[in-house]
């Protein structure tokens, strides 16, 4: 890695790296036009459903867009990915923001995410990725596709038995939307940490189970904290799919909920269309604001989870 990769802020021509706006630990990565549309051109080749097909393409475009930034991407999100300091990324490839660049924007997060991770099987859409639709109406069985709703700050995986280090959500179309950022918080910044880290109640052992929409029937059993190889609190969290045994688990979880819905350091994120967020999921919390109802409300997304390849996971292996 050059040195100038491990300043914080990067300037190359193929990409700028400098700290948001909203917190020194979010950090926004833009790609030049020029450099999105060599990758493009490089990957048109392959088609989306070739991604699907064939895995070892997933790294392959992966080494392209490195390639292109002269070898300077993939170690730098290596080094961020796991940053306790960072671990969270807006990233903007320039000139891919209209919705029938969709194809094209799978493509790129692919790359992305390959250079550090490889995206786990996503059981609700059968790929190693899940786009989904949010409409001013849903009937759904869980806040995902839910307009009007807050969707609560949480972790991703808690329910399945993958590792999941880290969470890519993309913008893919946004009609009519007001409101409706991301929240994020980093577990460093929450001013409650440290009182529920320390609570018995912490590392005792829960079930987690998922509704019928994400088509996975098995209960999976692990405690809210967890303490990794540092040294340092982390989370699987999620207020819908925890399964409380008792009065006791039951309270301290409502507790646990409230500390984080009204923490002060929780960032409010717009993501613009063709964006996504990138983030470290065990040491970062996501969730969504709510939407003002619109009828021609549409907003479609993309998400991919999976494992970190290329440096070591801070999460001690889930027994
Ligand atoms: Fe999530």
């Amino acid at each position: 890695m050059t040195s100038v990769a491990h300043s914080l802020a990067v300037a190359s021509t193929a990409f700028t790296l400098k700290p948001s706006a909203q917190s020194p630990r979010l950090l926004e990565l833009s790609f030049s036009a020029a450099t999105v549309q060599a990758y493009l051109d490089a990957v048109s080749e392959w088609p989306v459903q070739a991604l699907e097909y064939k895995s070892m393409l997933r790294f392959r475009v992966a080494k392209i867009l490195d390639d292109l930034c002269g070898g300077e991407l993939q170690p730098l999100l290596v080094e961020k990915m796991v940053d306790r300091n960072s671990g969270g990324l807006l990233i903007t490839p320039q000139g891919l923001d209209r919705v029938e660049q969709a194809e094209e924007m799978v493509k790129f997060t692919t790359a992305v995410a390959h250079l550090f991770g490889r995206s786990n099987f996503d059981a609700m859409s059968g790929q190693y990725y899940a786009r989904f639709v949010v409409k001013n109406e849903d009937n759904s069985d869980s806040y995902l596709r839910q307009a009007h709703r807050v969707m609560e700050l949480h972790n991703d995986g808690t329910f399945v038995e993958q590792d999941t280090d880290y969470v890519l959500m993309l913008k893919i179309d946004e009609q009519n939307m007001e409101g409706g950022n991301s929240l994020l918080l980093h577990l460093d910044d929450w001013e409650a940490l440290e009182r529920f880290y320390h609570s018995p109640m912490a590392h005792r052992v829960m079930r987690w189970t998922a509704p019928p929409s994400k088509n996975t029937s098995k209960d999976v059993f692990h405690a809210v904290f967890d303490t990794d190889r540092s040294g340092q609190p982390i989370m699987s969290y999620i207020d819908q799919f925890v399964q409380p045994k008792d009065f006791a688990e039951g309270n301290w979880l409502q507790d646990l909920s409230e500390a984080l819905e009204n923490s002060p350091a929780i960032l409010s994120v717009r993501v613009p269309m063709g964006s996504f967020l990138l983030i470290n999921n065990h040491f970062w919390l996501h969730g969504r604001d709510k939407f003002i109802a619109n009828p021609g409300l549409r907003r479609e997304l993309m998400r991919q989870r999976g494992y970190f390849t290329e440096a070591k996971t801070l999460r001690n292996p889930r027994q």
